[in-house]
């Protein structure tokens, strides 16, 4: 699919899928990305969810952490077959090894990566992670970011720091570096 950007042509074969931790903005950023490339827009624990016909936080509470990943890559895997589109996953998505297999296989890879303050000024007002209902939710974060650093640098294809709420900078930043992944030299 083609989709003609002010600042040039980008031609994508695969979707354009967005990792990074809860808080980083995989939702917001890839809604606004979907939106300027004029893509479709995929939320996977979204999906997960209507697949389930329940929440997230009922799946890890009835069937388990491992049981919410299985249905996760089960959902991230058929996403990607589904042609161009933007998808935003789990922040845990990584830690499949099948998944992370499927995601450098099949998908530009953008991880949105921000500093722990900034993670838990935005998950704090949600009381819908499962993983974060902890005496220390920050310390929590801390400890997820530092298992999940190397997994997320590993799969991306792009990095963005993540440091306001600017998302049209985010989304013009990330649609110039996809440029120059797909088609070095034409930025
Ligand atoms: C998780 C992040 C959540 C959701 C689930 C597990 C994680 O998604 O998939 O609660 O392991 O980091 P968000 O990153 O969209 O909050």
């Amino acid at each position: 699919m083609k989709a003609n950007m002010s600042n040039g042509t980008l031609n994508v074969d695969k979707p354009i899928v967005l990792i990074g931790m809860m808080g980083a903005g995989k939702s917001h950023i890839g809604r606004a990305l979907s939106g300027a490339l004029d893509f479709r827009f995929y939320d996977s624990d979204k999906v997960v969810e209507e697949r389930a016909g329940c929440s997230i936080a009922e799946i890890f509470e009835r069937d388990g952490e491992d049981k919410f990943r299985m249905v996760e890559h089960n959902v991230i895997t058929d996403l990607l077959s589904g042609g161009v589109s933007v998808i935003a996953t789990g922040g845990g998505a990584v830690l499949s090894a099948d998944t992370r297999s499927a995601l450098e296989r099949g998908a530009y890879v953008v991880w949105l990566s921000a500093s722990v303050d900034v993670l838990m000024e935005r998950v704090q007002k949600s009381q819908t992670r499962p993983l974060l209902q902890t005496d220390d939710p920050k310390a929590t974060l801390s400890a997820l970011l530092e298992q999940r650093t190397d997994l997320y640098s590993n799969a991306a294809d792009i990095t963005v720091d993540i440091q306001s709420d600017h998302a049209g900078e985010t989304v013009d930043f990330i649609i110039k570096a996809l440029s120059e992944t797909i088609n070095p030299g034409s930025v």
